[in-house]
């Protein structure tokens, strides 16, 4: 009887290790534990025997019990176990399945043109210098020798803040900031957003961009100014392309100027872009003001400096195309997708 045990337990064991799945193992545990099984039939048997050899006999079948249980058990999670991977790896790797669908986005094109001049001016040997875009009257106003009954000071034109901060007007607010806290030689330039109380309109924008330059050294002149100017035109727009300066006024700057390039339309014939001109106007420059070397403590017989701001909406617009700065301020997916082939 105990052989015959030994055999059923061998022969479970066997069974067991060959099942593949869960109906398996139920179909094992039916044969070797259920009703019919012959364990359960031993059982019966049990009242044949003299009592007192029936608990030692009981015993040697609940052992056998209990160990075919166990084998069961084990490997009823090893199948589990197995499942689960399997049905990972399955998943991974089912190319029947839907792809998952992630757009690459792009650079808005304002991006794009900021990143190639600031490429330009860093091959120069500028640095770039940041300023914030909340300020106060004395950097934008007071430090750039801004009279108090200035026009641009006007409610009309900029944006005050409660509590007496203000949007700054134009990027001219990092020169000062960057004379504040570093000696001369200066070659810095500065991106940024700008602020004026304007309409929208095909030209103007309530915000905009402007890029910031300043040099302060010694012995820098005009002509340091307009060779600058036009060989970032060259870069930019390329070597075709001429630059001139033309008289004007900023408070900032004696001499003050504008700067045109020739038109990259027509080439300079004349043409609808450029107004029948042959020029387009890219922004304001000038010679540092001497008060405004006072202002940050730069002294003016020493020192001399050139500064311009060039509006970075106005290049964006010349380089792709764009007949209205608004354009490029509704985001439309439209327009934006056009630019995602172009990573910089
Ligand atoms: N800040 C001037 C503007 O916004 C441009 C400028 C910059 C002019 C530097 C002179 C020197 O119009």
């Amino acid at each position: 009887m105990q052989e015959q045990l030994s055999e059923l337990v061998r022969q479970a064991e066997s069974d067991i290790s060959a099942c593949q799945n869960p109906n398996d193992i139920m179909n094992v545990k039916a044969q070797y534990l259920g009703k019919k099984s012959l364990l359960n039939g031993l059982f019966a048997r049990l009242r044949e025997l003299p009592p007192e050899e029936r608990p030692a006999f009981g015993n040697v079948i609940n052992e056998s019990r209990t160990k075919i249980e166990a084998l069961l058990e084990s490997k009823s999670s090893l199948i589990k176990e197995a499942t689960w991977i399997n049905r990972e790896a399955v998943s991974a790797t089912d190319l029947s399945m839907p792809g998952v669908y992630s757009s690459r986005g792009g650079f808005h094109p304002l991006t794009i043109v900021r990143r190639e001049i600031d490429e330009v001016f860093l091959s120069m040997g500028f640095e770039i210098a940041e300023g914030p875009d909340i300020d106060d009257d004395f950097h934008n106003f007071d430090a750039l020798n801004t009279p108090a009954d200035h026009p641009s000071r006007n409610l009309a034109d900029t944006f005050y803040l409660e509590g007496g901060g203000l949007l700054r007007t134009q990027t001219s607010t990092v020169q000062i900031r960057t004379m504040e806290s570093f000696p001369p030689p200066i070659r810095i330039i500065s991106p940024g957003r700008c602020y004026r109380n304007d309409k929208p309109d095909p030209s103007h924008s309530p915000v905009f961009h402007q890029v910031e330059a300043l040099v302060v050294d010694k012995g820098i002149s005009l002509a340091d100014l307009t060779d600058t100017l036009s060989q970032f035109a060259a870069i930019m727009f390329g070597s075709n392309v001429s630059s001139r300066i033309r008289p004007h006024f900023f408070p900032f700057t004696e001499p003050s100027a504008e700067m045109d390039i020739s038109c990259v339309a027509c080439g300079g014939e004349g043409c609808r872009i450029c107004k029948y001109s042959g020029w387009l106007e890219m922004g304001g420059a000038g010679m540092v003001d001497p008060n405004v070397f006072k202002m940050v403590g730069i002294d003016p017989e020493v020192y001399t400096g050139f500064a311009f701001g060039l509006g970075i909406e106005r290049i964006a617009m010349l380089k792709y195309n764009i007949p209205d700065m608004r354009i490029l301020f509704e985001n439309d997916l439209r327009m934006l997708r056009q630019f995602k082939g172009e990573l910089r």
